[in-house]
Order: structure tokens, then sequence, then C-alpha cells
């Protein structure tokens, strides 16, 4: 296991780490970038949207999207993206499993089969207080490609808030696997706020089980994590 572990309590500091670390990425001439959604994401892709950063020679490749939400939804993830990072920043090419693709099953595939010829030079992953990460809940095998996920009851209620009523919360997701993340020559994981600790630590000092899926990147040999938290 080799992760890179910075805890920096100053959020805007923290960021603007995160930042370089992905100039760095950049002028080391990674060119092909996984990408994630998420509230801990927004003050990252901000401050990017700030900076002097060209991703237009690069492709983009995000970690999950939800089945059944019309790709112009406001809470479809193409729509988080488009938003917060891509309208300013935009990459040569971008990437997300297509949500409306009338067989998903066959999405992940395709999506993996992708993923699989590009191979991600670098991965920016958030966690779930659970543990999980992307859309692979506690107890997804670490082998699983790229697949169709039913989103559970907890996770549908905790982002209800973001629908006008839970029935228009989609009921599945296409989600990278672990195994796909894994293959990502770095990973940056950030993870800010007291609601993490448990799942951060079970990653730095805990056993590796598919009960933590964090805990798969134990097996990784360049993590780099972002963190306020004293672990
Ligand atoms: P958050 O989500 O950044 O909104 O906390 C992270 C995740 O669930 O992966």
């Amino acid at each position: 296991m080799s992760i890179n572990l910075q805890v920096i309590k100053d959020h805007d500091e923290l960021y603007s780490r995160g930042v370089e670390i992905i100039q760095h990425q950049l002028a080391s001439g990674a060119t092909t970038f996984g990408l994630a959604t998420g509230g801990t994401m927004l003050p990252l892709y901000e401050k990017l949207v700030s900076s002097t950063i060209d991703f237009s020679s690069c492709q983009s490749f995000n970690l999950d999207e939800y089945v059944g939400l019309k790709a112009s939804h406001p809470e479809s993830y193409i729509s988080f993206m488009n938003k917060n990072l891509f309208e300013a920043k935009p990459f040569a090419h971008s990437e997300l499993p297509n949500g409306e693709a009338s067989d998903a099953q066959q999405e992940a595939e395709r999506y993996e089969t992708l993923l699989k010829q590009i191979n991600l030079d670098f991965q920016l992953l958030g966690i779930g207080e659970n543990g999980h990460i992307g859309f692979n809940e506690p107890g997804t095998p670490f082998e699983a490609p790229t697949h169709v996920v039913s989103l559970t009851e907890s996770t549908r209620q905790a982002n209800a808030r973001f629908f006008d009523s839970i029935d228009e919360v989609p009921k599945e997701a296409i989600t990278m696997g672990i195994s796909s993340i894994l293959r990502a020559s770095t990973i940056l994981l950030i993870a800010v706020g007291e609601k993490k600790r448990q799942a951060l630590t079970a990653l730095i000092h805990g056993e590796q089980t598919i009960d933590v899926p964090v805990t798969a990147l134990q097996s990784h040999d360049n993590i780099i994590v972002l963190t306020d938290l004293d672990i």
C-alpha cells in the first residue's frame, strides 16, 4: 500500500493543493482524466475554472451516471459536469455513461471497453460516508467492471433533496467498477468533513474488506489523499 496522505486543515489551501496536483499531472503528460461529481468536488472545480488550466487536448471519463434521467435534467451528472466544469474548461472529448441508453447493461459494457482501451492516467474520487466509491456500495466485489447498480433506498432518500419528489429519484445508475477505478495510474481521493472520518480511517488503518469499498485502494500503488481530518 502506498498512500500519500496530505492533511490540510484550511479548505482553500486544500483545494489549491488539489489544483496543483492536477496541474502537475498535466505537466507530466497525463491526457486521460477520470472525474467525479458530488459536493466535495465543487470547490475544486471552482478553482479549476478560475485557473489557467487547459484541458483542451485531454479526454475525460466520469465515474457514474443515473439511469433513466434525461441528460438535460439538472440533476443528471452530465448536467453537473457541464455546469461546474466543462462549459468553462472543455476537454477535447468527454464521456460519461449514457443514462438514456435503451439497454443500460449494454451501455455499461460499452463504457468498460472504452476505459480498457484508453487506460486512465488519473482518477479523481470522493467517498461516501459508508465508504462507497462511485456508486459501488458496500458488498460490491472488487473485481466488478463497470456495471448497473440498483440504488439503495437510503441513497435514494439522501438524493431526494435534489428532486421534486422521491418518485423522481432514479432507481438505477451505471458506475465504473472498483476494478475499473484501480486501473488508473494515479488516484486523487478528496475527503472533507467529519462525516467522512469513519470511511477514511478504514482506508488508512483498516483491513481490506468489501464491506468498505474504499479499502480496495489499499491495493493501488499511487494514491494521494487530501483531507482536513487528522487520521
Ligand atoms: P459528496 O459525495 O462529495 O457529495 O460527499 C461523495 C460520494 O458520495 O462519493
